[in-house]
């Protein structure tokens, strides 16, 4: 699981688009959730897009996908996009809104195309239906 930039403000960070659960909430939600299901979940966030890259370039031969809400990076990044590509894992981006209900600028992702599947707009749940949809694509 990977959290882009600000998403450790969540709780306090604009409510009315984000919700009031904290990251340290959905992160105990999908731990729970990854137990159920069997399946082994690491948590990584940061607000520095170099060290998001180096994470992924580090884990990608003990993990078998991502799950990732890039936040801002969804929006600005090739390079994530390309790094994700390069350890050629499949990935599900996640989003707790529904960034085509918002901003122009919010309204295209450098990552949808070439994802696994995109959920939005359903909240903390958003994380939980992304984990179930990444786990089925692997199990399949
Ligand atoms: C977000 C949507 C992005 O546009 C925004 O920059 C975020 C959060 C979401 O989860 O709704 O930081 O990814």
């Amino acid at each position: 699981m990977i959290h882009g930039p600000n998403l450790a403000l969540l709780g306090r960070r604009e409510p009315e688009l984000y919700g009031t659960r904290s990251l340290e909430d959905i992160d105990t939600a999908l731990t729970a959730l990854a137990e159920e299901l069997g399946a082994g979940l690491e948590v990584f966030q940061s607000n520095h897009e170099g060290r998001i890259l180096d994470w992924i370039a580090a884990v990608a031969d003990r993990v078998d996908g991502f799950l990732v809400n890039p936040a801002a990076l969804t929006h600005t990044s090739v390079a994530l996009r390309d790094a994700l590509l390069a350890v050629d894992r499949p990935f599900v981006e996640v989003h707790l809104s529904n960034p085509k209900a918002r901003e122009p600028f919010r309204h295209h992702s450098f990552l949808a195309d070439v994802a696994t599947g995109v959920v939005f707009g359903f909240g903390s749940e958003s994380y939980l239906l992304g984990l179930r949809g990444l786990y089925a694509h692997l199990r399949d």
